[in-house]
């Protein structure tokens, strides 16, 4: 797969999605739907989106006992969704089972990614809560490494940690990277973000953009600016 451009549809209803998507009347851009959107909405969301001829990467971030996700994968894997996650400290056991219940008949199966550890989780809270003493570059570049080994395809990483991830984890280890702000936009609450141009030159494979087009004044010419940037 090439590098493109996600969409974080970032909403609370099935209705306010779909507003927002019948603005795409060319170029059918590949979508993420997180929690929020999932739980309020149900899997039919996922069937409409994909029948509207989207690609979906569902970020569900799983993480349970191993054959507990491998059900729930072989579930999201009929959804005929395009990428799938689960968070890393799960361990190899956990991620081995879902890549089996992923895997269809034909042996055809969605990308799947892994969260390493949250970019909402600093040193000292890891440190504290988790028992982790090592420095958390590290420690995040261990689990990609896990998640490699493991059989994974990728990351969801910080584009900051893109090139890093690629130099351990292969070129063709999948950088999938949110923090992404244009030039001349407000940042929000992300704390460490790049410019989709630069998040090209170091390396991401896809990146995640939520509000910068989601909230921009015509959402289209603003994917079509990140298409340019990040793509073209
Ligand atoms: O609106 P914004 O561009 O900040 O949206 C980024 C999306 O990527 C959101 O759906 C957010 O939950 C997700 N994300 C993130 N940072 C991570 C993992 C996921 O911003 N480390």
């Amino acid at each position: 797969m090439g590098k493109d451009v996600i969409i974080a549809c970032d909403f609370a209803s099935a209705e306010k999605t779909f507003e927002f998507l019948d603005k795409f009347t060319g170029r059918k851009p590949f979508v993420k739907i997180g929690m929020e959107l999932f739980y309020a909405a149900g899997p039919e969301i996922v069937r409409e989106i994909k029948r509207r001829g989207h690609k979906i990467f569902l970020d569900l971030k799983l993480h349970d006992i191993p054959n507990t996700v491998k059900k729930a994968m072989a579930v999201l894997s009929g959804l005929d969704v395009d990428v799938c996650n689960l968070h890393a400290g799960g361990t190899s056991a956990m991620m081995t089972a879902a890549l089996e219940g992923l895997t269809r008949a034909d042996g055809t199966r969605p990308l799947l990614i892994a969260v390493t550890q949250l970019t909402s989780t600093d040193q000292q809270s890891m440190e504290r809560d988790l028992l982790i003493k090592e420095p958390i570059d590290e420690v995040v570049m261990h689990y990609a490494e896990t998640a490699k080994n493991a059989g994974l395809d990728g990351v969801v990483c910080s584009p900051l940690e893109a090139g890093k991830v690629h130099e351990r984890c292969g070129a063709d280890f999948l950088t999938v990277t949110p923090g992404v702000r244009f030039a001349d936009g407000e940042v929000g609450d992300q704390k460490r973000v790049m410019t989709p141009a630069d998040a090209k030159k170091v390396g991401s494979d896809y990146i995640v953009v939520g509000r910068p087009i989601t909230q921009a004044a015509d959402p289209v010419a603003a994917y079509e600016r990140c298409v340019s940037e990040f793509v073209d």
